[in-house]
């Protein structure tokens, strides 16, 4: 059979144009839903009398052994035939027959390809949303194995004041339950059917939208034809949602190289995760961290190409949209990867709990309680802040720390010091002195945690309950 649009040209399609124009070395990865789509389009044309139901058997039967054939990898997709959808209807009517040619009945590939699209984004979602609840899972552990773990948090990366290390993890469980909850939320735009919209402006024919929406399990479906085949922003959605996830992953990951350092010495990859050099036989590299960094770059780019593509375009479907797909493809591929390898990555960080301990004591980052421990004798913040100032430089001088400095050193400085000035010094008075909600007090962070873990839970029955809707 020559090409399924073929009747109204007199001249083959130029060979490179063929190859230019086709979307099927890509859009292989929709077969699974495009079928899914058809199947339940060709019942609700048989339950609308459009076409006869025998007809409407034979070619459900068609379809599902289309499905087993590329499953079994038996089907040779061809340039010629486009697109997956052309390539699975001629597949179609080559097995069933011309009846087959009734599919397409009241449909268009432009509401097909977008209904296709949803059906894909919605599993992936739903997929993303537990690979997401793992790591926070994984992250969540490590701070309970670390709530008496003290390391110096820092602000412009120069040490500012103590906290749990179970603290500054915990903010990384929070950031990724933002992203969960935000695919949770784009999951109803991305749960709409496009179907029944026809190229743009609907279909002569009695078709009941309501019914396919029901039966592919979309919550609603499209209320304007044009809207329905020129919207992208569901792909957008995602694609900026995958931003954020990945710009999360690359501060992790860039804390994680820092940390890795000999420099830091705060935590160690397991080998599992790491790799050597050729050429210096020491080495032990985090090139898992730093891959996911790196990657970090094309999942932005992949949103800026689809928001620039979209840029302009007239209603309703153009052929520019076409370019959709393979960055949204390379975005789930690659956070797929970057999530899969985290959770297991954290689970078996060991962490250098002595090391983080000795950065602590050889610190001034326990400077502001003192400043406070003179607020609470009545001395105005701004005044105890100078105080302390002078005394940090005093100390750098006489090469000490705070807590080395003797009454009669302190006493210089302020009159108001007194002995209890070392008790508020050390590391453990100094974080469970932050005792506010959020803080970094051990109490605030066993609170956090629990909270924490009640979170975890709805969030894994939401993704049992959805990963059923999605299928
Ligand atoms: N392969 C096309 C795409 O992905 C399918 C829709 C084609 N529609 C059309 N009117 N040419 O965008």
């Amino acid at each position: 059979m020559s090409k399924l649009w073929g009747g109204r040209f007199t001249k083959k399609t130029d060979q490179l144009v063929e190859e230019y124009t086709a979307s099927i070395t890509f859009d292989k990865e929709l077969a699974e839903e495009d079928i899914q789509g058809s199947l339940a389009h060709v019942t609700m044309l048989g339950k609308q009398g459009i076409i006869p139901l025998d007809d409407v058997d034979t070619i459900k039967e068609g379809l599902h052994r289309v499905m087993q054939k590329i499953k079994r990898g038996e089907i040779e997709f061809a340039v010629a035939d486009e697109d997956i959808h052309m390539n699975i209807e001629k597949t179609l009517i080559d097995d069933i027959g011309a009846v087959g040619g009734k599919l397409h009945t009241g449909r268009s590939r432009n509401d097909q390809v977008a209904t296709d699209m949803h059906l894909y984004l919605r599993k992936r979602v739903v997929e993303f949303v537990d690979l997401l609840h793992k790591l926070q899972a994984a992250l969540l552990e490590q701070a309970k194995a670390n709530l008496d773990t003290i390391v110096p948090g820092y602000t412009h990366l120069q040490r500012a004041q103590p906290i749990l290390f179970a603290h500054h993890l915990m903010a990384y469980v929070a950031m990724f339950g933002r992203d969960a909850e935000r695919l949770q939320d784009s999951y109803k735009r991305i749960n709409t059917l496009p179907l029944g919209a026809g190229a743009l402006a609907g279909t002569t024919f009695p078709i009941d939208r309501h019914f396919v929406a029901s039966q592919l399990g979309f919550d609603r479906i499209y209320e304007n034809s044009l809207d329905a085949v020129s919207d992208r922003d569901f792909i957008l959605e995602f694609l900026s949602h995958a931003s954020i996830i990945m710009m999360h992953l690359s501060r992790l990951s860039e804390e994680l190289i820092l940390w890795s350092s000999s420099e830091f010495r705060f935590v160690e990859l397991d080998d599992a995760f790491c790799t050597g050099s050729s050429i210096m036989p020491q080495k032990k590299n985090p090139d898992v961290p730093e891959l996911v960094r790196g990657k970090t770059g094309r999942v932005y780019g992949n949103l800026m190409g689809l928001l620039t593509v979209l840029k302009s375009l007239p209603l309703a479907y153009n052929k520019d949209m076409q370019e959709d797909k393979e960055g949204m493809f390379d975005t789930v591929k690659t956070m797929q990867g970057a999530l899969q390898l985290f959770a297991p990555m954290i689970a078996t960080m060991k962490v250098n709990k002595s090391r983080m301990r000795e950065a602590v004591n050889m610190d001034f980052s326990n400077a502001t309680d003192i400043a406070d421990f003179l607020v609470g004798k009545g001395l105005p913040f701004r005044q105890a802040h100078e105080v302390i100032g002078k005394t940090v430089l005093y100390c750098i001088e006489q090469n000490k720390f705070l807590l080395d400095l003797t009454l009669e050193e302190f006493k210089q400085f302020s009159k108001l010091f007194d002995e209890r000035i070392y008790d508020v010094l050390q590391p453990e008075n100094v974080v469970n002195a932050r005792n506010v909600y959020g803080g970094t007090a051990t109490a605030q962070v066993s609170e956090a945690i629990t909270r924490a873990e009640m979170g975890l839970e709805q969030t894994a029955a939401w993704v049992a309950e959805y990963a059923e809707r999605s299928k």
